[in-house]
């Protein structure tokens, strides 16, 4: 048996009031649909097609090179006729897979969950439902006495009796694919929206006596669709609960998971430790003894084991093991510590390399700099890499020792042990083992009265 699933994302999401595609709204640092089609993949279906119209391009780009199929379309007349627009794409004998692309809460297990049950019940469709004690807005599923479907009916078509049912469609379904196309030709847009209802075909199955389920899960938090901004924080909170939770879980200390916010593609290692106020992005990764925070901020950055990093910001940077940062370093992007490196207050770093053990402590900007190892950078000391038109380098060799206050003119290269006097500009090459100092005498006058 081949599976298959198709996302409904064609829908414009008029209450996010915005310009950018529903599905591509960000939660936890991932868009919506992403969560939608990992739950798919995770349960093991990786046959994809998206049904796209509103925003189609960007989404498109967005997914492109991921393998997945899209469909088109063009007027967005309802569920039924925006499935009908996959029918290509799917194989008549699949099991089909049919959800939103709006709903970033749902789990793999469920769906796993989902294929099984419509398995097991040899079912030409199955729909998932749960009863919600606020069902408003969602379509109502309406049982036959012995507690099999009789038909869904929205909102807006529903009456009062029906409305006051709790049993809602998710919008969550399986279905044998050809004989659920073949209903789809079927359906007619006669209700109170005027829109060709995918739902209408269960009642068509069931009429021609198919097999039609009804799978009900417990956590309705699985099945929460995002229409507006408010929603969508809901969900994002909801979605870093489960990232704290996924890493505490396998080692990782947080101190205050509420103040703790990390995406859900970051990866740490177990036995280290986050403080409060703690922000961490994109495609970090961790090692394991860490100590992060409290208030740092990370995107997209490696560190190694052992580091610790108070009150910093990194950013597209990588770490060697056992490295200490801030407080209130800026790692910037392409700025790559060894291991054993000290990076102190009020330090940034950019698009340089900085060899084992070296140390700058304190009050230091370098940029575009190579550092050999055990190099020692006094305080305030800059590298001066920009001319006002292009960046020049600056080379300190293994054993380096800047004075405080030097400022290093690029390009320029000191050589190894070498050291400067503090408070000299350097804007010639210091060769080996050598004092490199430029400052005037101090001379002493009489004072004035
Ligand atoms: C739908 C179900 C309802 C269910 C609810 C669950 C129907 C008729 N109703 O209602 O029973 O309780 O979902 O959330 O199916 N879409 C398109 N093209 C269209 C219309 C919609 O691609 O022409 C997509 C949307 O982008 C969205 C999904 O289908 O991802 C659901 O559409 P939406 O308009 O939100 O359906 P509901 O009215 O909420
Ligand atoms: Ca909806």
């Amino acid at each position: 048996m081949e599976y298959s699933a198709v996302i409904l994302a064609a829908g414009k999401g008029v209450r996010m009031k915005s310009e950018l595609p529903k599905v591509l709204h960000q939660a936890a640092g991932k868009p919506l649909v992403n969560y939608v089609i990992d739950a798919v993949r995770g349960a093991g279906v990786s046959d994809i097609t998206l049904v796209l119209g509103h925003g189609r391009a960007e989404v498109e780009k967005m997914l492109q090179d991921t393998g997945i199929k899209f469909a088109l379309q063009e007027q967005q007349l309802g569920t039924g006729h925006a499935l009908m627009q996959a029918r290509d794409l799917v194989k008549p004998a699949d099991i089909m897979l049919v959800l939103a692309g709006d709903t970033p809460l749902l789990q793999a297990e469920t769906l796993k969950n989902l294929l099984e049950f419509h398995r097991q019940k040899q079912a030409a469709a199955t729909v998932l439902s749960c009863e919600f004690n606020n069902p408003r807005g969602y379509g109502r599923i309406v049982r036959q006495a012995d507690g099999s479907l009789a038909r869904i009916v929205e909102e807006k078509d529903a009456s009062p009796q029906e409305k006051a049912l709790r049993e809602i469609n998710s919008g969550m379904y399986c279905f044998q694919a050809g004989t659920a196309f073949e209903a789809l030709t079927r359906i007619k847009a006669n209700n109170a929206q005027g829109e060709y209802y995918l739902t209408d075909i269960l009642e068509i199955l069931i009429n021609d006596g198919q097999k039609v389920e009804i799978m009900r899960i417990e956590d309705e938090t699985e099945i929460y669709g995002i229409n507006n901004r408010v929603q969508l924080a809901y969900a994002e909170k909801i979605l870093r609960q489960r990232k704290n939770r996924d890493l505490m879980l396998n080692g990782v200390t947080i101190m205050d998971p509420e103040t703790t916010y990390i995406d859900q593609d970051v990866i740490i290692g177990s036995d280290t430790l986050i403080l409060p106020s703690t922000i961490i992005e994109g495609r970090t990764r961790i090692g394991s003894g860490c100590e992060i925070g409290p208030f740092t901020h990370i995107n997209d950055s490696q560190l190694g084991n052992r580091v610790t990093v108070e009150n910093s910001r990194i950013k597209e940077a990588r770490v060697g093991d056992g490295c200490t940062i801030g407080p209130f370093a800026y790692l910037r992007p392409q700025a790559e510590l060894a291991d054993g490196v000290k990076v102190g207050d009020f330090v940034e770093i950019k698009k340089s390399y900085i060899g084992a053990g070296s140390k700058i402590p304190h009050l230091s900007y370098v940029g575009d700099a190579t550092l050999g190892k055990g190099v020692n950078v006094g305080a305030g000391t800059i590298t001066c890499n920009y001319d006002g038109k292009n960046k020049h380098q600056t080379i300190l060799e293994d054993g380096v020792f800047i004075g405080s206050n030097t400022n290093l003119v690029a390009p320029v290269t000191i050589g190894e042990n070498s050291v400067t006097g503090a408070g000299s500009t350097i804007s010639r090459n210091v060769p080996a083992n050598t004092l490199a100092v430029e400052r005037a005498e101090q001379k002493h006058l009489k004072k004035r009265k």
